[in-house]
């Protein structure tokens, strides 16, 4: 894999339905792994700043435990309030069993 993409576990470590926050160029990433792929959102939620991490995941979605918005973790848009604005996501490639993400960073919320 080419830059700018860097290894940010080992597919394996992460079982599906699961995820692991990761230390990106001093920043706190998601990196989950759903029946439908790996993907990657920044852990802050949009409501209050609170990290995501904190919560969980439902299928293709991460929930924050603090007032329960969850977001779509392959665009990040909330789905339902208080949260209003989306999460913004990293690219990711997989190769060579490992996951890697592009650590660009991605467009803030729109
Ligand atoms: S801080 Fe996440 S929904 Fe309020």
């Amino acid at each position: 894999m080419e830059k700018p993409f860097v290894p940010v576990a080992f597919v394996e470590e992460i079982p599906i339905g699961q995820f692991r926050k990761v230390d990106v160029d001093g920043r706190s990433v998601i990196v989950a792994r759903t029946a439908n792929g790996v993907f990657a959102v920044e852990d802050l939620c949009s409501h209050e700043d609170y990290p995501l991490s904190y919560g969980c995941l439902d299928g293709d979605r991460i929930k924050c435990s603090l007032h329960g918005s969850r977001f779509n973790l392959a665009t990040g848009e909330p789905l339902e309030e208080p949260a209003t604005a989306p999460i913004a996501t990293y690219r990711i490639e997989i190769a060579d069993g490992r996951i890697w993400l592009d650590p660009t960073v991605p467009d803030k919320r729109s």
